[in-house]
């Protein structure tokens, strides 16, 4: 069963068992992520790695205890809610106005991107996305 709600003023249909982010995708209406996939377990279930490679360098875990850390790219609004959410694990309620685009969310995005490229070991693609993320 279809439900209807509003995002960045536009109205779309979602089913009731899909969450913001894919509601918003499947809309052709784009919210950032990174760790979002429609192939892969939520983050929440996800355990770190002990160990990475890039070529023959190795990377080592050095807080196993800790839970996946989300990227938090994926921050929306939504009417009513006192603080932004995040749209990959929030389910879409009939009715729902969300917002993607605001200084604040700006903010924070760019905030939790800087977070996961200071702790990201150096890569080609890195320079592209921190100016992207200073845009
Ligand atoms: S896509 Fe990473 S926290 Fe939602």
């Amino acid at each position: 069963m279809k439900i209807e709600l509003t995002i960045d003023s536009q109205q779309i249909e979602a089913e009731r068992s899909q969450t913001v982010l894919e509601a918003a995708l499947e809309a052709d209406l784009y919210i950032p992520h990174l760790c979002y996939h429609p192939d892969l377990p939520y983050f929440k279930d996800i355990s770190p790695m002990e160990v990475c490679y890039r070529g023959t360098q190795e990377y080592c875990s050095d807080n196993q205890s800790a839970g996946y850390e989300r990227c938090g790219l994926c921050l929306v609004e939504i009417k009513g809610q006192p603080e932004p959410l995040l749209s990959c694990l929030t389910p879409v309620e009939e009715g729902m106005e969300v917002v993607t685009v605001s200084p604040k969310l700006k903010a924070l995005r760019q905030d939790n991107l800087a977070f996961i490229l200071a702790r990201t070991p150096p890569m080609p693609v890195l320079p592209v996305l921190r100016e992207k993320a200073a845009a």
